[in-house]
C-alpha cells in the first residue's frame, strides 16, 4: 500500500516536472554566524540582509542568522566558515591576524580621529585593496560594517596610563592589542567575547576594552564600576566569505547577493552611530558604573604612552598602509 502511494507521488511530481519544464530547485541556504547579541549594528545589519535576501530572492537564496555565538564563537568561526559549515561571518578587524597582517592596520591605538575618518580610510584604494588580502588563504572580503571606537571598561577608575599598571585586561586575538596594553604595563589576555563576562564577574581579568552597544549588550556596565571615554581604537567588522562558496555562486545570484549586502551594511552603519549614543546613555542612566571623561592632558598620557605601537608594527602592517590610514584624519 506504502509503496503504490509513493509511487504515485513520484509519478505526480515527475508529471509536473515535465509539464513545466522545470525541476523545483532547493535555495542556496547561506548561514551567517556571529558572536554578538541581536540588538548591536553587526546583529542587526545580518538580519536586515536576511530579511531583504527573504523579500527579493524569496525561494532562491534562504539566509539563516545564527547570533551571541550560538552555532561558532569567534575561535571558531573562521574555520567553520572555510569547512564549508557556515557561509557569512562578520568578524572584528582584530581576528584576522592569522589571515593577513595588514588589517592589523585598524587596531593601532590613537589612528582614527572619529567614524569619518575611518569612512575616508575604508572607502580608498588601499582600504578596498584590504578586503581582498587574504584571498590566497581562501577568504573574500565582501565589505566593512562599523561598530564604533573602544572605551576602556575596568574594575578600578583609569585616568592616566599608570592606572592600568599590572592590569589584566581581555583583548581579542590581535598582537597590536596586546602590545597596546603593554605600552602601559597592563597584562592582555587574548580570550573569546563568549567568556568576557565571567572573566569579569569573577574577577580573573580587571577590564577589557569595547564599544558602548558591546559594554551595554553583554552587561560588562553592570560588573564594571568605570568605564574611561578613551575612544583609543576601532572596533570595526570585515563581512567574510570562502572564496569556494562565494565565488562558485551563479554570477547573477552573486550581484544581487552583493547589491543587498551593500544595502545592509548602509543600515548597519547608520545603527552603528545610533547605538553608540543611545547604549552610552542607557549606561549613564543605570547608574551601575561612572564614566571617566578624560581631560586633555591625561587623554594626551594615553596618546604617547601607545605611540611606540605604530613603530613596533610598521614593518609587518606596512609604513605606507599606516600613512594613508593616518592621512584619512584630514
Ligand atoms: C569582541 O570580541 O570584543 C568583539 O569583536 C565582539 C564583536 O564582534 O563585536
Amino acid at each position: 500500500m506504502l509503496k503504490k502511494f509513493t509511487t504515485l507521488v513520484a509519478t505526480a511530481a515527475l508529471s509536473t516536472m515535465l509539464l513545466t519544464g522545470v525541476a523545483l530547485a532547493e535555495p542556496i541556504v547561506i548561514k551567517f554566524t556571529h558572536v554578538v547579541a541581536e540588538n548591536t549594528p553587526k546583529g542587526q545589519m545580518a538580519n536586515k540582509f536576511k530579511d531583504l535576501v527573504a523579500e527579493r530572492m524569496g525561494g532562491k537564496v534562504v539566509v539563516e542568522v545564527y547570533p551571541s555565538s550560538q552555532l561558532f564563537g569567534d575561535n571558531k568561526e573562521m574555520e567553520a566558515m572555510l569547512l564549508g559549515d557556515v557561509q557569512l561571518a562578520a568578524p572584528a578587524l582584530a581576528k584576522f591576524e592569522r589571515f593577513t597582517k595588514q588589517v592589523q592596520v585598524f587596531d593601532l591605538p590613537f589612528l582614527f580621529k572619529d567614524m569619518e575618518a575611518v569612512d575616508r580610510f575604508q572607502s580608498s584604494d588601499k582600504g578596498q585593496a584590504l578586503l581582498k588580502s587574504m584571498e590566497k588563504k581562501g577568504v573574500v572580503g565582501l565589505g566593512y560594517l562599523h561598530n564604533g571606537l573602544k572605551q576602556l571598561s575596568a574594575s578600578s577608575p583609569l585616568r592616566v596610563p599608570a592606572d592600568a599598571s599590572g592590569k589584566k585586561f581581555r583583548i581579542m586575538t590581535s598582537d597590536v592589542l596586546a602590545a597596546q596594553f603593554q605600552a602601559v604595563n597592563a597584562i592582555p589576555l587574548k580570550k573569546a567575547f563568549s567568556e568576557v563576562f565571567t572573566l569579569l564577574q569573577t574577577k580573573a581579568i580587571d577590564g577589557q576594552e569595547n564599544t558602548y552597544s558591546n559594554i551595554y549588550s553583554q552587561k560588562f556596565f553592570e560588573i564594571q564600576p568605570y568605564i574611561t571615554e578613551s575612544n583609543h581604537g576601532l572596533l570595526d567588522y570585515m563581512i567574510v566569505s570562502s572564496s569556494e562558496f562565494w565565488l562558485g555562486l551563479p554570477a547573477d545570484i552573486r550581484t544581487e547577493l552583493e547589491a543587498i549586502m551593500a544595502e545592509s551594511v548602509t543600515f548597519g552603519n547608520k545603527i552603528a552611530g545610533q547605538k553608540d549614543l543611545e547604549d552610552k546613555q542607557k549606561i549613564i542612566d543605570s547608574k551601575r558604573t561612572e564614566i571617566i571623561t578624560l581631560t586633555p592632558a591625561e587623554r594626551s598620557q594615553w596618546v604617547e604612552a601607545m605611540k611606540p605601537v605604530w613603530k613596533q608594527f610598521e614593518k609587518e602592517i606596512g609604513k605606507d598602509l599606516i600613512d594613508s590610514a593616518f592621512q584619512s584624519n584630514n
